[in-house]
């Protein structure tokens, strides 16, 4: 195991924030990795993984360890469905092929999303109507103070809209190690529902979708919608979508007919934030190298040299004009590193 100092973390964010790493190692094993928690000379860590959901703002001074650790395998199977294991370090788009390869069905909806396997439960990952609690098992972590090995179920994991108990309770307590999915061999449920995805189909003469289908149609939107963070900076939305009391909604649509909304339980709606701040303004405006997609107002984009800083002070702005035209607080969903 080798301990590198004073490395660029510019290929290890999705954003392509160019700060430094004071120490950092590569983890492709889980005794490596135990053995690094042991390290007493290092005592402030740092997880990175596909990097696909942080802004870092400055040099990060501590061992930033990088989980690289690989490997799919099956589980478990039986005539209707398999459950599979993913190791953290997995491309997650990777691994949404490699079912769809095979016939198996449940990730088409979650294809091309940026990042790691390990991180898709801390944020509960989503797009089109599925989001991964809907076919997660469990997933294994390893404790950073004791080196052991914990299971989480789908209970234990207290999994919300871009949440979990991996951002709440046991932040940085945990590092996922592998995940367990369960996907259909047949009789798949196919998630059609969201909008875009119908008229793609639709617009490609598809009557009855296959899962590949589906997910072929999910690349289609998301690569007109959402830069391709190889070619430009970013991570995926910056905010996440606010949610509103009915009271709240009922003035917000009397001054604003237009605006979409989406109703959800609990008489409680949310608004997409991507209209909010297009409303404001924002919607393809740059300052400097940081912007605002000129596609998707949700998505700020690093056009090559812009510091963390810069793109936080571009959020923080847009938090400001939302919040005094609209009277809303948007959040960010991706993990700021001040
Ligand atoms: N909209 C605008 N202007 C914009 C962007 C959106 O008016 O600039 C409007 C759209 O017209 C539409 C509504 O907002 O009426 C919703 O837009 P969209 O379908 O693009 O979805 P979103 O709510 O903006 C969420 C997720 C995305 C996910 C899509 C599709 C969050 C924070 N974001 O975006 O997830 O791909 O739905 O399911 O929930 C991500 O988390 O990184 C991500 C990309």
């Amino acid at each position: 195991m080798t301990i590198q100092e004073n490395i660029s973390l510019k290929s290890h964010n999705t954003f392509g924030i160019d700060v430094k790493a004071r120490f950092f190692v590569e983890i492709t094993g889980l005794a490596q990795l135990q053995k690094v928690l042991e390290l007493t000379a290092y005592p402030k860590r740092f997880i990175i993984s596909g990097g696909s959901n942080m802004l870092l703002t400055k040099d990060i001074d501590a061992l930033v360890m990088h989980i690289n650790l690989k490997g799919i395998s099956i589980a478990e199977e039986n005539g209707e469905s398999v459950e599979i294991k993913a190791m953290a370090g997995e491309n997650w788009h990777n691994l949404a092929m490699w079912s769809l390869d095979r016939g198996y069905g449940g990730l088409e909806n979650l294809s091309l999303i940026p990042g790691n396997v390990g991180t898709a439960p801390i944020q509960n990952i989503g797009a089109y109507g599925v989001e991964l609690k809907d076919v997660f098992i469990s997933c294994t972590a390893m404790d950073v103070e004791t080196g052991e090995l914990v299971a989480f179920d789908k209970e234990d994991c207290q999994f919300g809209y871009r949440d979990s108990i991996f951002k709440n309770e046991a932040k940085d307590k945990f590092i996922i190690t592998s995940v367990n999915l369960r996907l259909t061999k047949k009789d798949h449920v196919l998630h059609t529902g969201y909008g875009a995805i119908e008229e793609e189909l639709k617009s490609n003469g598809i009557v009855y979708p296959t899962i590949r289908d589906i997910s072929n149609a999910v690349i289609a939107i998301r690569q007109s919608k959402l830069p391709d963070p190889k070619e430009l900076g970013n991570s995926g939305s910056f905010f996440k979508n606010p949610v509103i009391s009915k009271k709240k909604f009922d003035k917000f649509i009397k001054h604003h007919p237009k605006a979409p909304f989406y109703e959800l339980e609990d008489d409680q709606f949310k608004i997409p934030a991507g209209w909010l701040i297009e409303q404001c303004g924002f919607k393809g405006k740059r300052f400097g190298d940081a912007g605002v997609h000129e596609k998707q107002a949700l998505v700020l984009v690093n056009y090559g040299k812009a510091t963390g800083k810069e793109i936080l002070e571009l959020a923080e702005n847009i938090q400001k004009e939302v919040k005094n035209k609209f009277g809303i607080d948007i959040l960010p969903e991706v993990n700021i590193i001040k």
